[in-house]
């Protein structure tokens, strides 16, 4: 099995309610938007009032937060069936959420914690995509996330753990650049091979975003505009995986929308340049 072939929709932004009223009140000139599936829960309401009216316009990807895919409680029944729901109403261009854990005995402590990299964990994992695309009948994409710290119980690296859940459970990767970056900077590993391992057919979706440096560590704070070696590493990520869909992440002290479409007006400049480079 490989992963259906993803359209590439180009260049989006986050549809956050800052700019609710600039989405209602015409065309913002971007190519698709990134729903937080978890905000759009709520059947009626303002929310679903303007992804109804975004999705007449624009391609819509659902992206998850709370899904706790390595976590140790069960899977959440509900929060699955919401999930389903959302998508059937929306019908995205697919629904991402991420590789770690962020629940414990049933209380979200709202983080994307990492996993240990174990054959164990790898096994649970697994099962549980399986569990999750049997519900939404459809393939995820499975986000990697940034870290601070690494379980000693590790037995494989982060990129081999991320290309095997996706091969095992038929899944998709959307790989966030920034996470690569920030991960690599605080564990010193080399984020270009990271890059290398990750099989290029897996990949559906982008991240990029902005990280605080804190001397010791970064921060994946997605607070501010993406960085220098960030840019660099995206351009390394195009050159390999192709002009994939890709989404700039502002999540905090977001931005007017002008400034965040001049951010993604520049993946776009860079995305282009590297497809050049690389023809
Ligand atoms: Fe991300």
């Amino acid at each position: 099995m490989s992963l259906a072939r993803l359209p590439r929709l180009g260049h989006g932004i986050g549809l956050r309610s800052e700019h609710f009223s600039e989405f209602l009140s015409g065309d913002v000139p971007v190519d698709w938007v990134e729903a937080i599936s978890e905000n759009f829960f709520l059947q009626g309401g303002r929310p679903r009032a303007v992804l109804e009216a975004v999705r007449q316009k624009l391609p819509v990807v659902l992206h998850g937060v709370s899904l706790s895919i390595g976590g140790p409680d069960p899977l959440d029944k509900q929060h699955l069936q919401q999930l389903r729901e959302l998508a059937r109403w929306v019908e995205p261009a697919w629904v991402s959420d991420h590789l770690c854990w962020g629940t414990h005995r049933g209380r979200y402590l709202h983080d994307l914690l990492p996993l240990p990299f174990t054959e164990e964990s790898l096994a649970h994992v697994v099962a549980r995509v399986g569990q999750v695309q049997d519900t939404l009948g459809r393939q995820i994409l499975l986000e990697n996330v940034s870290s601070y710290l690494t379980f000693s119980a590790s037995t494989l690296t982060e990129w081999d753990f991320l290309a095997e859940v996706a091969a095992r459970a038929d899944c998709g990767i959307l790989l966030d650049v920034n996470n690569v970056y920030v991960s690599a900077r605080n564990h010193g590993f080399d984020a270009e091979a990271y890059l290398k391992a990750i099989p290029v057919d897996r990949v559906g979706q982008f991240h990029l975003a902005g990280y605080s440096d804190h001397g010791t560590h970064l921060l994946d704070t997605h607070d501010s505009p993406v960085t220098d070696p960030v840019w660099a590493l995206y351009r390394e990520a195009v050159r390999r995986f192709g002009p994939v869909t890709t989404l700039i992440e502002w999540d905090e002290h977001i931005p007017p929308l002008p400034r965040l479409l001049e951010e993604s007006a520049r993946a776009r400049a860079v995305a282009e340049a590297a497809v050049r480079e690389a023809a």
